[in-house]
Formats: structure tokens, C-alpha cells, sequence
């Protein structure tokens, strides 16, 4: 098994847009964004609404921006009678090359499990798409000191049943639900922890070699002025950037 030579060597940092700008705005934001892109060392990514998708990866390949473009969800079946559902393969034919699976956003207000993340990430492997799996602990669990088991369940369910070869497509976002939208951003030491844990969980799961090798980024309140601390934690290879991602100037000046 060899993984691309992408893995863990620079930070991959990817702005996650959540319901947030129509065409219009997405390509006026691609401006603004390209100056920094230009600058920047880190390996960049962005996951935009579905309607964005089109334009957006026309105009990243027009101004040949060093930039992936994916999806934030995707149904777990391949095509069918789903009504408002998007494939993986309707996602990948537009041109994009990854999607966000497992997000608690999508757990808690959408009722996404385990089981159902899992077979999401093995539909999306099928179709060629980088998976970006979001795990994160409640505060409760959190106050009850059950990081790393809550850690481990998400992780041991979300990924049932991969293999080595697929983690070379696999990247893990931790994001404690405790940290987003909320301003309360993990102190680096308590992420770095946390990162771990899941590095742990996935050497339990699939060796050492797939676990020294996946990066896992940190998502939850990032901001300009956090970003450089968390980055430097040696266990955290990126960051999943929300709200701060929306100004262009701001998820910028993280670059
Ligand atoms: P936030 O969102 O940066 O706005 O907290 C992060 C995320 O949910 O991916």
C-alpha cells in the first residue's frame, strides 16, 4: 500500500460552508480568495452547497486554482427513487473530489448514526471521492470524562468494515460539538489529546502504518488568531473551518 505523498507532509486546511452562498457570491469569493491561494503552503480545500458545485469547479479550473472543491453529504445509495437525495457519482462527474460525511450538524438535527455514516463513506470510496468523517464528543461526555470512548464508538462504527487501502482516502476531522458555532475553540493541548486518541483508535483498527499516515484536521471556532496554535500541535495535520471561512479575507489570512 503506498499513500500519495500529500499525506501529513503539509497542513490541509478546508472551509466548510455549511448553507451559505448562492452563485453569485461563491464566485466573488473565489476572487478574493486566489491572492492568498497564491501565497499560501497549506494544501486547501472547500465543500460548498450542491448549487455551487458546477460553477465553482468551472471557475477554480479557469483561473487554475490549487484548490479541491467538494460536497458537505451525498446519499449513501448509489441512484434511485430518493427524492431530494445527490449521489456520489452525481457529485464526482461535476468534478469534485471530496466529500464531508458524519458532520454533527447532520447527526444531530438530520439523525444520522453510525451505521448510516458508514455505509455513506463506503458508498463515496466506490465512487472515488475523498471522504473528510467528522467525529467529535458532546460536552456531557466531555464533563464525564468519556472523550476517548465516545471517541472510539463513532470511529469504530462510522468506519466498520474498511480496509488499509481505503484510508488513503480517508481523512478525520475531529470536532467536538461542544466547539461549534459556539466561539469556544479546544485549547491545542485538549485537541492534541483528542487527536490521539483517534490516532490511537485507528492503529487499533487498521496498523500503524494507515495511522501514522491519515491526517486528522481540528474543525470548532478556528479562527485567524487560533489557527496557528492548534496547527502547531504535532497530531493535528489541518483544520475544518466554518463560519471563519466565510469572509475570504479571514479563511485567507489562515492560509
Ligand atoms: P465553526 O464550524 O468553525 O463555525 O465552528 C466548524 C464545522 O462545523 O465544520
Amino acid at each position: 500500500m503506498s499513500f500519495g505523498a500529500f499525506k501529513r507532509k503539509s497542513p490541509y486546511i478546508v472551509g466548510n460552508w455549511k448553507m451559505h452562498k448562492n452563485v453569485r457570491e461563491s464566485l466573488v469569493y473565489l476572487d478574493n480568495l486566489a491572492p492568498h491561494l497564491a501565497k499560501s503552503q497549506a494544501e486547501v480545500g472547500l465543500a460548498v452547497p450542491f448549487t455551487a458545485l458546477i460553477p465553482v469547479i468551472q471557475k477554480v479550473k479557469e483561473m487554475n486554482l490549487p484548490i479541491h472543491i467538494g460536497a458537505q453529504n451525498m446519499s449513501d445509495y448509489p441512484e434511485g427513487a430518493f427524492t431530494g437525495e445527490v449521489s456520489g457519482e452525481m457529485i464526482y462527474d461535476v468534478g469534485a473530489t471530496f466529500v464531508i460525511l458524519g458532520h454533527s450538524e447532520r447527526r444531530h438535527f438530520f439523525k444520522e448514526d453510525d451505521a448510516y455514516v458508514n455505509r455513506k463513506v463506503k458508498r463515496a470510496i466506490k465512487e472515488n471521492l475523498d471522504v473528510i468523517l467528522c467525529v467529535g464528543e458532546t460536552l456531557e461526555a466531555r464533563s464525564e470524562n468519556k472523550v476517548k470512548v465516545s471517541l472510539e464508538e463513532e470511529l469504530k462504527g462510522s468506519l466498520e468494515g474498511l480496509l488499509e487501502d481505503h484510508f488513503q482516502r480517508i481523512c478525520i476531522a475531529y470536532e467536538p460539538i461542544w466547539a461549534i458555532g459556539t466561539g469556544r475553540v479546544a485549547k491545542p493541548e485538549e485537541a492534541e489529546q483528542a487527536h490521539i486518541y483517534i490516532r490511537d483508535t485507528i492503529k487499533a483498527m487498521v496498523g500503524p502504518e494507515v495511522s501514522e499516515h491519515t491526517r486528522i484536521l481540528y474543525g470548532g471556532s478556528v479562527k485567524p488568531e487560533t489557527a496557528a496554535g492548534l496547527l502547531a500541535q504535532p497530531n493535528i495535520d489541518g483544520l475544518l473551518v466554518g463560519g471563519a471561512s466565510l469572509s475570504a479575507q479571514s479563511f485567507g489570512s489562515m492560509l
